[in-house]
């Protein structure tokens, strides 16, 4: 029987956009197979100081990578995983913010350093227009569900 990798890293608790995706996403998933599904926040444009932690547990040379003359090689293998990103700002390519985006480049890095490449992303952004009651919740995150859904299904 194929397990579900569920890592949490807002520390929201109920109000989280993160953790309420990853649940729809854990939900879907007992109908498909993905190996891992994380909920990341954007903090200070980079990632909550425990997934960082959880990351620097995970990344071990010799265990989950290699490295030689040629480059990096990750010791994992056939591995997907589906990684929901949340920020109050928007930081997509083309923007003036996107520079700022130390996350999603950086989670690519270290998942590919140990050999998953196979990520999709899913983008709740410009979140902080929901935060300020400016969007409905509801309305503004039933597209990014359906595409939760839609990653589970396909993972
Ligand atoms: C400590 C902290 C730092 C944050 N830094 C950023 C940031 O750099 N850029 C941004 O767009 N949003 C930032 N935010 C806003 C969160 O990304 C946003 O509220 C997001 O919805 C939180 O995810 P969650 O709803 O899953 O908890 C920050 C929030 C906190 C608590």
């Amino acid at each position: 029987m194929s397990t579900l990798l569920h890592i949490d890293a807002s520390p929201r608790g109920e109000r989280s956009v993160s953790r309420q995706l990853t649940h729809d996403f854990a939900s879907a998933w007992k109908q498909a197979h993905p190996d891992g599904v994380f909920g990341v926040p954007m903090h200070n444009f980079s990632v909550p100081a425990p997934f960082k932690a959880y990351i620097d547990q995970v990344v071990r040379v010799g265990r989950t990578f290699a490295v030689d003359e040629s480059g990096y090689k990750g010791l994992l293998h056939g591995k997907s995983a589906t990684v929901i990103t949340s920020s109050g700002g928007a930081y997509r390519s083309g923007s003036p913010f996107a520079p700022y985006n130390y996350q999603e480049p950086w989670i690519r890095a270290v998942l590919g350093l140990i050999g998953v490449t196979e990520v999709e992303f899913v983008v709740a952004d410009g979140l902080s227009e929901v935060e300020f009651s400016k969007r409905d919740r509801e309305q503004y995150l039933k597209p990014i569900r359906e595409q939760v859904q839609r990653a589970a299904l396909a993972a």
